[in-house]
């Protein structure tokens, strides 16, 4: 059977990621957090004092970034910058309320974008983010575009933080994905926008499994 790419696109806190990841497994797939990535620069970023409009700066902490993935016992996936794991300090809102700002850099963009196509080098995977079915992989044999009801996906936001045991108000919770959403669709550099050719999923009324079963649905006619 032929491996296929799968792009998963969409707004923040839509279940792309964990629809993905189930999706990969399902499939036997390889699964790659692009959103990840990102949020490994903005911690480096924010440790580091790295200005996002100093171009010296931008580029010299980029030389200094190596990003990897790790797959623990348990068959989680670890993000590692610089060979430390860094998977639970870059979900904090801390980073995610920085981390569209470092995003919109065309530079760190570039060195996201160089990295995640030499990960896809060799198709049967899906990778989740904001400009995968547009920029990363056009050629991709499946796209997905997910959306869902702002308040739902502030309230999912809010139980998976609460879960890790951070306990955040509903409102600022929301005025991180308001925020990120807005800078997001409107930057110069590859902004989060629907592929023509993706299917649109919205997931306010859906269940996890029900996400999944559409995409490994969508994923059954396209391989
Ligand atoms: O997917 P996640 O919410 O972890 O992504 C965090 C942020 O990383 C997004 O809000 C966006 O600013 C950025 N991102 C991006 N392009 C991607 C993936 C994520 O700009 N492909």
């Amino acid at each position: 059977m032929s491996k296929i790419i799968i792009a998963i696109d969409g707004y923040s806190s839509c279940g792309k990621s964990t629809t993905a990841k189930q999706v990969a497994a399902h499939l036997g797939y390889g699964y790659i957090d692009t959103g990840a990535m990102y949020r490994a620069v903005t911690l480096y970023f924010i440790q580091n004092h790295v200005s996002c409009t100093n171009p010296n700066e931008v580029s010299k902490a980029l030389s200094e970034i190596s990003i990897e993935f790790r797959l623990d016992e348990n068959q989680k996936n670890n993000t590692y910058l610089n060979g430390l794991n860094v998977e639970e300090e870059i979900r904090k809102l801390y980073v995610a309320n920085r981390v569209s700002e470092v995003s919109a850099v065309a530079e760190v963009r570039h060195a996201m974008v160089d990295q995640q196509r030499k990960m896809g080098k060799k198709r049967g995977f899906v990778m989740d983010g904001r400009d995968i079915g547009t920029v990363v992989f056009p050629d991709a044999e499946l796209k997905v575009f997910m959306t869902a009801d702002p308040l739902v996906r502030g309230q999912r936001r809010q139980i998976e933080l609460m879960e890790k045991g951070d306990l955040l108000d509903l409102e600022e919770i929301m005025q991180n994905l308001k925020k990120r959403d807005l800078i997001d669709t409107t930057r110069t550099e590859s902004p989060l926008k629907q592929a023509e050719d993706a299917e649109v999923i919205d997931t306010t009324y859906m269940t996890l499994d029900e996400q999944i079963d559409q995409v490994c649905i969508l994923a059954s006619y396209a391989i």
